[in-house]
């Protein structure tokens, strides 16, 4: 079974954003499917650089549909992204260099990394643009597709 699984509660609104957020529940999937089928270390490392890739490319997109949207709380988010981006980058060094080995900790880590900053962060981004409180956001946030 796969470690994560897609449902409404994850949807943010914006299509682009949760397009991307699709796709990096799949990249952590498959970095799970790795571990899970005891694949070397190569192979495990070319799935976290992907998700890692990808989760850069993500961040950039999201901050910059919340620039064009007048986000109050862009600066705060850029921040947590420069955190999550931190981790994850220790990890990957980590990995590559053969300092540790992947465990279900690591697993966890990774579903707890992207989750929790979905559920609690992109949500609030969410509930700003539903809100209605700036006049440039009030179009339908699925709508905004500025990237
Ligand atoms: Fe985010």
């Amino acid at each position: 079974m796969a470690l994560l699984n897609w449902n409404a509660g994850y949807c943010t609104g914006n299509t682009r954003i949760d397009d991307d957020h699709r796709a990096l529940f799949e990249r952590i999937n498959d970095f799970h499917y790795a571990w899970q089928q005891n694949r070397d270390r190569k192979d495990i490392a070319r799935v976290l650089d992907r998700l890692v890739e990808y989760a850069e490319e993500h961040f950039a997109r999201e901050e910059e549909i919340m620039r064009v949207c007048r986000y109050p709380g862009l600066a705060r988010h850029q921040a947590a992204h420069e955190a999550l981006s931190a981790q994850i980058f220790v990890l990957q060094g980590h990995f590559a260099e053969g300092r540790i080995r992947i465990d279900r900790d690591a697993v966890d880590f990774l579903r707890g990394w992207l989750v929790d900053h979905i559920l609690a962060e992109d949500m609030k981004f969410s509930a700003y643009v539903e809100s209605g409180a700036e006049p440039s956001a009030r179009q339908p946030v699925s709508d905004i597709d500025a990237v």
